[in-house]
């Protein structure tokens, strides 16, 4: 089974193709990682997933979605992270990574829900285009704030490789702040950063250029992208593609394809691996590695992606929240070799 063969990106090597999918918990305070975080992701390592992809962490506090996000923007917040990444690596084959965030006009809610002011922030955006209607106005991002943001994501990826993270994961996707500058329905600039499609995917390229200069050979860097956003004149699966062949020649090892978020309201039809095509189109036109995620929820579906050329990596997010074990018990059922904790070498099937 491919889904049990290691893979590498760079000089890093993961034991099989399950990924934990980056998921909010919401339940940091002040954005430090809790109890609940260790042993969350700490099962999914006993688990023997070959890659944990830690959830969306904002890299200034107005990037969370909620005031419960975990955060990178202080060493407090990183000294938690380590505590995990710790015990991933000493207690599990897994590699660990993180998914560097900023929600921008999708920011400050809870339950899905925009805070008021007193209780929330201001959000912003490229554009002063709320998500709904319903929403405040984002402030629109200068250019001096953009060159900020970008030496956020900078310093939140040098405290990650400092907490000892194999990955970093720039999350471009669902409709947050990157995805809101890719974007021609909510990115209305007339400055460098708007219009065009080079002008529009400026603000991902110069953070990916950013936070490779400081990865070296053992650290890779994933996107996530949305695919589509299922807009008529909004970001497509063509302009997808054009953006993975320019991310591919910045040293990006993978994209991560998901899809929709920015368009409220938009229709998307959902079925088993409903975004497998993206990723595909991306892989078969780019050569570029993928990821596919969405409603993958078998060894056997992850296997035929994997043997169809599809994807290079399977993410999964519900379905290993519902079994932490998903990889191990898989492999003893396909008789593949897949880490489990010798302490549990008894219940081996
Ligand atoms: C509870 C929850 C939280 C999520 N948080 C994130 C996130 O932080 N970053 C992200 O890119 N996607 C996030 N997602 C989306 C998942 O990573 C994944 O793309 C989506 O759930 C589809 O995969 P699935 O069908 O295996 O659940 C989240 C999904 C769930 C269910």
């Amino acid at each position: 089974m491919i889904l049990y063969t290691p893979i590498k990106f760079r000089n890093l090597e993961l034991k099989n193709r399950w990924v934990m999918s980056p998921m909010c918990m919401y339940s940091s305070e002040e954005g430090v990682a809790t109890d609940f975080h260790y042993v969350h992701y700490g099962s999914r390592a006993q688990g023997g997933t070959g890659l944990i992809m830690v959830e969306a962490t904002g890299v200034v506090p107005e990037g969370r979605i909620s005031p419960k996000d975990m955060g990178i923007w202080n060493g407090e917040q990183a000294a938690a992270l380590k505590k995990i990444v710790k015990f991933v690596h000493q207690n599990s084959e897994s590699k660990i990574g993180i998914q560097l965030a900023h929600a921008g006009r999708k920011a400050s809610t809870w339950n899905g829900k925009q805070l008021p002011l007193q209780e929330g922030w201001e959000t912003v955006a490229p554009s002063k285009i709320p998500y709904a209607e319903s929403e405040r106005i984002p402030h629109e991002l200068s250019i001096e704030e953009i060159k900020e943001l970008v030496q956020s994501f900078k310093a939140s990826a040098a405290r990650a490789l400092d907490a000892g993270f194999d990955v970093i994961e720039i999350h471009a996707a669902h409709g947050y702040l990157i995805h809101q500058f890719l974007s021609p329905l909510s990115n209305v600039r007339t400055d460098e950063y708007g219009g065009t499609f080079e002008n529009r995917i400026r603000f991902l390229v110069e953070i990916v250029e950013a936070v490779n200069e400081l990865l070296n050979e053992n650290h890779p860097l994933f996107v996530r992208i949305s695919g589509t956003e299922y807009a008529e004149n909004g970001w497509d699966i063509d302009e997808s593609v054009q953006l993975a062949e320019v991310l591919k020649n910045k040293k990006v090892d993978l994209i991560d394809v998901s899809s929709g978020g920015n368009i409220h309201g938009a229709k998307i039809n959902l079925f088993d691996g409903y975004q497998v095509p993206l990723a595909a189109q991306i892989k078969s036109e780019t050569r570029i590695p993928t990821g596919a995620v969405g409603l993958i929820k078998s060894a056997e579906f992850a296997e035929e992606i994997l043997q169809k050329g599809q994807a290079d990596l399977i993410f999964v997010a519900r379905e290993i929240l519902r079994n932490p074990y998903l990889a191990v018990e898989n492999s003893f059922k396909g008789e593949a070799d897949c880490f489990f904790p010798h302490q549990y070498d008894r219940a081996k099937i």
